[in-house]
């Protein structure tokens, strides 16, 4: 039956960055569709509380303190996920972070932090689990770019981010190159405007909000829940012949 190929049951998810926003949605919505959840994250108090929730839910939950932009942090990880569930089917690459300043002012300090994360961690988690994968012959990668990594937006400068976002949708095509000879699939997200702590607080700023909001042509921001469905698809058998794609989920905010 075909909604049985959306059931994550029997599953271990690693999402990353899971302690708060989107994140956290994402470890609720893979565990209603039946995955137990490693919450990879870098804050001590917030990761722990999403785990705690996804147990009450009735899943299995992990949370490792994980510092994406470490390689070492990444493998104990990696190493602590394998030891207590056996295996890693899924891995979302959601830990982000966006910096607003003017390219002409950036320090060079600033402009790697937002690549670190936003970048380079994305691709050392790929690297760490996707060892993992091959080693099974199976996995699914969901990488969390964005619309600002296929347009610029306005009024705010975030080269930065901008910039890493596109790099997360080429890494996904490439990463799904590559690993496809080893049952592999690799797509991303590209939310638009979300109601979460990163956004939030500019919508009710005026010098950004109304922009943003006229720019957008269903006129409100996404909430958080609205991108769960999306990533259950792509961890899921739902998305079985689908690979290094990058489904848009922005009120139409692209089509402008
Ligand atoms: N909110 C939006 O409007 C929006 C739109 C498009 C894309 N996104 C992307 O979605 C993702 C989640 O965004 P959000 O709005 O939930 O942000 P958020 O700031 O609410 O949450 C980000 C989470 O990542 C964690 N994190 C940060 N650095 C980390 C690191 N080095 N290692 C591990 N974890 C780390 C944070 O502690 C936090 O829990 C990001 O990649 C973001 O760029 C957000």
């Amino acid at each position: 039956m075909v909604l049985d190929k959306f059931s994550l049951g029997g599953q271990v998810g690693v999402v990353t960055g899971g302690g708060q926003g989107l994140g956290k949605m994402f470890c609720h919505a893979f565990a209603e569709a039946g995955a137990d959840i490693v919450v990879a994250e870098i804050n001590a108090e917030t990761g722990p509380v999403t785990a705690e929730e996804i147990r009450a839910k009735g899943r299995d939950a992990l949370f490792v303190h994980t510092d994406v932009r470490d390689a070492v942090s990444v493998q104990e990880m990696v190493d602590q996920a394998v030891a207590k569930f056996g295996k890693i089917d899924f891995l979302m690459n959601n830990a982000g972070i966006v910096q607003h300043l003017a390219a002409e002012e950036v320090a060079v300090e600033e402009w790697r932090a937002v690549i670190d994360v936003n970048l380079t961690g994305v691709f050392l988690c790929c690297q760490a689990v996707g060892r993992h994968m091959i080693a099974r012959r199976e996995g699914r990668i969901i990488n969390i770019a964005s619309m600002s990594g296929l347009i610029v937006n306005i009024p705010q400068s975030q080269a930065s981010y901008n910039a890493s976002k596109a790099a997360v949708i080429h890494l996904t095509k490439s990463l799904a190159s590559e690993w496809a000879p080893h049952n592999i699939r690799v797509n991303a997200i590209a939310p638009g405007y979300m109601n979460t702590a990163m956004a939030a607080p500019f919508f009710n700023d005026p010098a950004y909000g109304g922009v943003w909001i006229n720019a957008i042509p269903m006129k409100r921001p996404g909430e958080p829940e609205e991108l769960g469905p999306v990533a259950v698809f792509l961890a899921s058998a739902a998305s079985s012949y689908m690979t290094g794609e990058t489904v848009v989920v922005d009120g139409g905010y692209t089509i402008w």
